[in-house]
C-alpha cells in the first residue's frame, strides 16, 4: 500500500493554476524529493498534503484513507515549515515536548520521546538552552527533533535547510538522511538544490512552473532526462539540435581531439581546475552556442586557452530530450 497518493490534485490561486492536475504515489518508507525552482508550486504541493491548502481538484489519500476534507491536526504527519518557527520563551526540550503535551501525551512517554528525539539529532547537551542561545543550524535541528518526537508516518519538509551556510547543510544533510533511513519514516522533502536532491532521495520529482516535468531516482534523472528543462536543470548538460530534435550529452562524455574529423570544433574560451576534474569551455564555430567538457586531471597535454579543439562523442551517449 501507498503512505501518500495524490489523485490529479489541481490548485488554482484567483483563477490561476499554479498546480496542474498532478497524480503521485510514494512508498513506505520512501524518501521522496519535489525539486524545482522559486515559484514552481513545491510548498503548495507539500500544504496541500498537509491539509494547510485545499485542492481546488482531486484527491489526497494518506495510508488508504480520502483525507481531502480531513483537518491537518488529524492527518498522521509532521510539516517542517520553510521557516521554521520555534517558541522563543520555551527551552528545547519544551519545545520539542509541545505537541505531546498539547496531545495530552501521559508524563512518562513524552519524556521517552523528547529523549530519544534529542538523542538522535544530537541535542542533548543543548536541551535546556532557549532558541536565542542556539545557532541556526542546532535550531533547525529542533524543528526536527519536535517533528520526530511526534512519530509521524510521514514527515513533510519544505527547505529544512535552506537558511544554513554551506557547511552546515553538509552536516545536516547526512545526518538526515541517517536519520529518515533509522526511523523508516517516509519523507517529502522539498528543495531547489539539485545537488541536494541528488545526494538525498529514493525519488525526485521535477517540477517546472506547476508541473511534473519528470518524476524517477537520481540515476535515471541525470541518466535519462527526458525533458528540456530536467536536462538541463539537474547537473551541467550540452544540449544539441538535429533534424529529428534535441538531444544531450554530459560533460563528461564529450571527448576533445587535436586531430580533424570530429563531429564540431571550437576555440577553448576558459579552462577551469575543479579538484579531481578539469572543464573546458569551448565556442563552436558557426553556432552560438558554449560546450563545457569535463576531463580528469591525468591529461599528459594540457588544453589551452585559445587553441582551438575539435569535440566528439559516441552515439550511444546521446540522450533523445524530445523534439
Ligand atoms: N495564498 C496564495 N495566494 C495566491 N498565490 C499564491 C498563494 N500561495 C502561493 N501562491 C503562488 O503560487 C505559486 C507557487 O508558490 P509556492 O509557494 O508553492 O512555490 P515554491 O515552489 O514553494 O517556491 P519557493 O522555492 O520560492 O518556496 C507562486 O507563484 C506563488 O506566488
Ligand atoms: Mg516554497
Amino acid at each position: 500500500m501507498h503512505v501518500i497518493e495524490l489523485v490529479q490534485i489541481e490548485k488554482h490561486f484567483q483563477g490561476q493554476a499554479v498546480v496542474h492536475p498532478l497524480s503521485l504515489s510514494i512508498k513506505e518508507g520512501e524518501f521522496l524529493t519535489l525539486l524545482g525552482p522559486s515559484g514552481c508550486g513545491k510548498t503548495t504541493i507539500l500544504r496541500m498534503i498537509a491539509g494547510f491548502e485545499q485542492p481546488t481538484k482531486g484527491q489526497v489519500w494518506l495510508a488508504g484513507q480520502n483525507v481531502t476534507e480531513m483537518p491537518p491536526n488529524k492527518r498522521d504527519l509532521n510539516l517542517v515549515f520553510q521557516h521554521y518557527a520555534l517558541f522563543p520563551h520555551m527551552t528545547v526540550e519544551d519545545n520539542i515536548a509541545f505537541g505531546l503535551k498539547m496531545k495530552k501525551m501521559p508524563r512518562q512517554l513524552i519524556k521517552e520521546r523528547v529523549d530519544e528525539a534529542v538523542a538522535m539529532t544530537q541535542l542533548t547537551p543543548l536541551r535546556e538552552r532557549f532558541p536565542h542561545q542556539l545557532s541556526g543550524g542546532q535550531q533547525q535541528r529542533v524543528a526536527i527533533a519536535r517533528a520526530i518526537a511526534n512519530k509521524p508516518k510521514v514527515l513533510l519538509l519544505d527547505e529544512p535547510l535552506g537558511a544554513l551556510d554551506l557547511q552546515l547543510r553538509k552536516n545536516l544533510k547526512s545526518e538526515l538522511k541517517h536519520l529518515q533511513r533509522t526511523l523508516g519514516i517516509t519523507f517529502v522533502y522539498v528543495t531547489h538544490d539539485q545537488e541536494e536532491a541528488m545526494m538525498l532521495s529514493d525519488r525526485i520529482v521535477i517540477m517546472n512552473h506547476g508541473r511534473v516535468e519528470q518524476i524517477g531516482t537520481p540515476r535515471e534523472i541525470y541518466a535519462k532526462p527526458q525533458t528540456l528543462f530536467a536536462a538541463t536543470f539537474v547537473g551541467e548538460n550540452n544540449v544539441f539540435s538535429s533534424p529529428e530534435g534535441l538531444f544531450a550529452v554530459r560533460p563528461e562524455k564529450l571527448i576533445p581531439q587535436r586531430e580533424s574529423g570530429a563531429r564540431k570544433s571550437g576555440v577553448i574560451e576558459d579552462v577551469q581546475y575543479l579538484g579531481s576534474v578539469h572543464k573546458l569551455l569551448v565556442q563552436l564555430d558557426d553556432e552560438p552556442m558554449k560546450v563545457t567538457i569535463a576531463l580528469d586531471i591525468s591529461d599528459d597535454h594540457p588544453w589551452e586557452v585559445g587553441e582551438r579543439v575539435g569535440v566528439n562523442w559516441n552515439t550511444k551517449d546521446e540522450v533523445i530530450i524530445g523534439p
